[in-house]
């Protein structure tokens, strides 16, 4: 009997070190029920060609089944001396059944893990999609329920434009749809089934690979036995996807930040979304939106890290791979996370509807509206532009409105201007006259409103 849990090759148990520096199953139990659909597929398809008696097969099935039941239950006594996931369930399973010890036929650890992790990205991706479309629906509602609040637009954060509020949070829709697409399109690369692959060239028995890839629902096999065990190139898709995501949550985080200062004050986040300060009996902080933007960096991280995980690896398999976990996992479980606690943050945020029209009210907002009058004149734009900035100079120096200039220095300006100039600053016209597609014209963000409802219950 070896001393090894390598067999016969070795004469010496492995280093207590060795074993604390390289075991992964500390993490990588994660993949577990991923890993035993794997192996029941693979024992399946054994038993198909002729490798395991039919017995032998019930005996594997039912003894991954009780394995599956003592997961669910936390009750699974996982090993660090048994190294991974993989070794653990395997070895668990040949101590209840003999048969367990001709599961790994055919089959290495390389083309299982790659297996297992493909199969656990599938599940997830599903899972952070939904996450996505709640986040919509969340801001959906809020657009929907605020419709007739109108901000300021800002670029260079200097007050620009005016639009609505829901188009502001619709352009996060927007975002987040994008955010999806690149997941399913991740999801679709990701479903390629390596099992068969064997260590890094496949195997001497005709092992039916389209069975297994039909059996764990994979739309395809690889097709190269070297690829499929060393390629991780949808790991840093799915970190490409997730890091974009998550600098989107970050950049709708900072908006809700700074508009629940003081200094812009458009909304109050509930008290059950926000925390106080342990010195400052005053404060109320958007901890929760700091933290969202926060956690992106980590995010951002793992993606660098999955790229430089990766680069030097000569090929094919080498045990630098397993360093590819906890990076996966952690994004996975940030972003998700992220996801449903923004989602359920908006439907606690009170408008200050008083504060979003003072902001809005301010007439230079439109100054661009009036080089666009003065373009329907005849007025070239470029002249328009310096007219009108004219004005802005001289209602500053006056310390006045635009809207106070007396007619006469309108027509010192610009003889063009008349006193149906000035309509242009209504603020209902304004956005109304906006006939671009993609515009924040009310009617039109009604109009995106009715397209997003319908798209997001699909
Ligand atoms: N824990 C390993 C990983 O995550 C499983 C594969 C190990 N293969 C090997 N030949 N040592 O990559």
């Amino acid at each position: 009997m070896s001393k090894s849990a390598w067999g016969g090759r070795f004469k010496a148990e492995a280093a207590q070190r060795l074993r604390d520096y390289t075991e992964s199953v500390s993490f990588d139990h994660e993949l577990a029920r991923h890993d035993i659909a794997g192996s029941k597929a693979h024992a399946k398809m054994l038993a198909r060609i002729g490798v395991l008696k039919a017995s032998e097969l019930r005996d594997i099935l039912k003894g991954l089944d009780e394995i599956l039941t003592l997961l669910d239950a936390g009750k699974f006594a996982w090993r660090t001396e048994l190294e991974d996931v993989h070794m653990n369930v395997e070895t668990e399973l040949t101590r209840r059944y003999p048969a367990g010890a001709k599961l790994h036929t055919g089959r290495s650890r390389n083309d299982q893990v790659a297996t297992a992790v493909r199969l656990w990205l599938k599940d997830q991706i599903a899972e952070n999609r939904r996450a996505v479309t709640t986040l919509q629906l969340a801001l959906h509602t809020w657009a929907e329920r605020d419709l007739d609040v109108v901000i300021p637009g800002y670029t260079h954060l200097q007050r620009a434009q005016p639009v609505l509020l829901a188009h502001h949070l619709l352009a996060y829709v927007e975002m987040l749809e994008r955010d999806a697409s690149r997941l399913a399109d991740c999801a679709e690369r990701a479903d390629v089934l390596p099992l068969g692959s064997g260590a890094i060239a496949g195997s001497t028995l005709p092992l039916d690979r389209a069975f297994v890839a039909k059996e764990l629902g994979f739309a395809r096999l690889s097709e190269n036995s070297m690829d499929a065990v060393s390629d991780r190139d949808f790991v840093v898709e799915y970190h490409a996807a997730c890091a974009l995501l998550a600098v989107h949550l970050s950049r709708f985080a900072e908006d809700l930040i700074l508009w629940s200062t003081a200094e812009f004050d458009f909304i109050r986040i509930g008290d059950a979304y926000t925390t106080g300060s342990s010195l400052m009996p005053q404060k109320k902080n958007p901890d929760l939106a700091e933290l969202a933007r926060g956690k992106s960096a980590r995010v951002i991280g793992h993606l660098v890290a999955s790229l430089t995980l990766l680069k030097g690896l000569p090929m094919t398999y080498n045990r630098d791979l397993q360093e590819d976990k906890e990076a996966l996992f952690d994004t996975a479980r940030t972003v998700q996370a992220t996801l449903l606690i923004l989602a359920e943050m908006l439907g606690d945020i009170m408008v200050n509807r008083d504060a979003c029209a003072r902001a809005a009210a301010d007439p230079l907002l439109l100054a661009t509206d009036l080089a666009d009058w003065l373009v329907g004149k005849g007025v070239p734009f470029r002249q328009a532009h310096h007219l009108v900035g004219e004005a802005v100079a001289l209602a500053e120096s006056r310390r006045i409105s635009i809207t106070e200039i007396p007619l006469a220095d309108w027509k010192k300006i610009s003889p063009v201007f008349d006193p149906s100039a000035l309509e242009v600053f209504s603020l209902q016209t304004g956005l109304a006259s906006r006939p671009t597609h993609g515009s924040p014209n009310p009617k039109l963000v009604k109009q995106q409103l009715a397209r997003w409802k319908k798209v997001l219950r699909r």
